[in-house]
């Protein structure tokens, strides 16, 4: 089966994307994915190992020549998924630096575990309340909450490394901006005339001027800034930033997407206007509850997705459909 390459529309697969058999050679005008990190995040399953690299080179194949991609990643793996998308034939263009400043740090008190180590028992202080996130059991997801110690060290060194750890708290998230080369002995506009491919849409993505500025620049755009490789969440200060600013998605316990790893469909926004234009195709092989997808078609862009989990794809299907449902856009289901 092949997708129909003319028509606003969106095709969805329960099944693993490996191969990508559905999607035909040259035909993507962006891939914009969020794949597993390979950190065991939460403990999911489908977090284990980064992806095989075979994907990467199905992405390739179905791209058009100068079309870009934007690859979620985490900071301590990031340098493996940037060499096996280069050697999958991508060239790097940039890492955007999405700071959403409200990470959680996951790190343990090693004091205690010195005083373990020299048989000392630490010195119980208090309790707290632990509320544990969302976890896949089979086909069941839940939360629960319990009540935990407090200690403090009692050993010398225990003192001397009381609060040593292991980290620090995270606070942003890496995406990978990527390039398939433009076809060989074409110049860039050849390639966009050809293709439909092979810039970013600037345009489409510009920082406003803060209310009261004068513009910048020599030759300053009535729209605003270019927009920059930092996204963030929050205001970094007080005042003005020039950087495109976006909430990181907060779950709620009775919400029916309870995928760990949820992405804003208004961050999703950003790049699907700096990756594509109208009426082209977007291509998610990990999507999740799918942001990429919603956020695709909202912005009127075509959008093929593939998640191997049933219970995420679900959901996704729901989010897609609720989100379509006034925007008369056709499907393939
Ligand atoms: C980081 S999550 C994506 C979350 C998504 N951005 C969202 O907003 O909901 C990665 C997803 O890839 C899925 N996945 C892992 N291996 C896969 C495969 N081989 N084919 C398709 N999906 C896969 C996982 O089940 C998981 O839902």
């Amino acid at each position: 089966m092949s997708i129909n390459q003319t028509l606003k529309e969106y095709k969805i697969f329960n099944k693993s994307c490996y191969g990508l058999p559905e999607v035909l050679d040259n035909s993507i005008e962006a891939v914009i994915t969020d794949p597993p990190y390979g950190i065991s995040y939460q403990n999911n399953y489908w977090d284990k190992d980064l992806p095989n690299k075979q994907i990467w080179q199905d992405c390739y194949r179905t791209l058009k020549p100068g079309a870009f991609c934007a690859i979620f990643s985490s900071v301590r793996l990031m340098h493996r998924l940037m060499v096996n998308l280069e050697d999958s034939g991508f060239l790097i263009k940039d890492v955007m630096f999405w700071a959403y400043l409200n990470g959680m740090p996951k790190s343990r008190d090693i004091a205690l575990d010195i005083d373990r180590e020299l048989d000392v028992e630490s010195k119980k202080i208090g309790t707290y309340k632990y509320v544990q996130g969302y976890k896949k059991n089979g086909a069941d997801s839940y939360k629960t909450s319990h009540e935990k110690n407090i200690f403090e060290p009692v050993s010398e060194l225990g003192v001397l490394y009381k609060g040593a750890g292991l980290g620090i708290k995270p606070a942003y998230e890496p995406i990978i901006l990527i390039q398939k080369p433009i076809e060989q002995n074409l110049t860039v506009a050849q390639n966009i005339i050809k293709h439909g491919t092979g810039a970013l849409n600037i345009e489409q993505t510009r920082i406003p001027y803060d209310r009261g500025e004068s513009k910048v620049g020599h030759n300053p755009h009535p729209d605003g800034r270019v927009t920059s490789n930092i996204l963030r969440t929050d205001t970094l200060n007080d005042g003005y930033d020039k950087f495109f600013a976006v909430p990181k998605v907060r779950q709620h316990a009775d919400d029916f997407n309870n995928h760990p790893t949820l992405k804003p469909v208004e961050l999703m926004h950003h790049i699907v206007k700096l990756l594509t234009w109208e009426e082209q195709i977007i291509l998610d092989p990990f999507m999740g509850s799918g942001s990429t997808g919603i956020s695709s078609l909202i912005l009127k862009r075509n959008f093929i997705g593939y998640e191997l989990d049933k219970d995420y794809y679900d959901i996704a299907e729901r989010r897609i459909s609720n989100a379509v449902t006034d925007l008369n856009i056709p499907t393939l289901f």
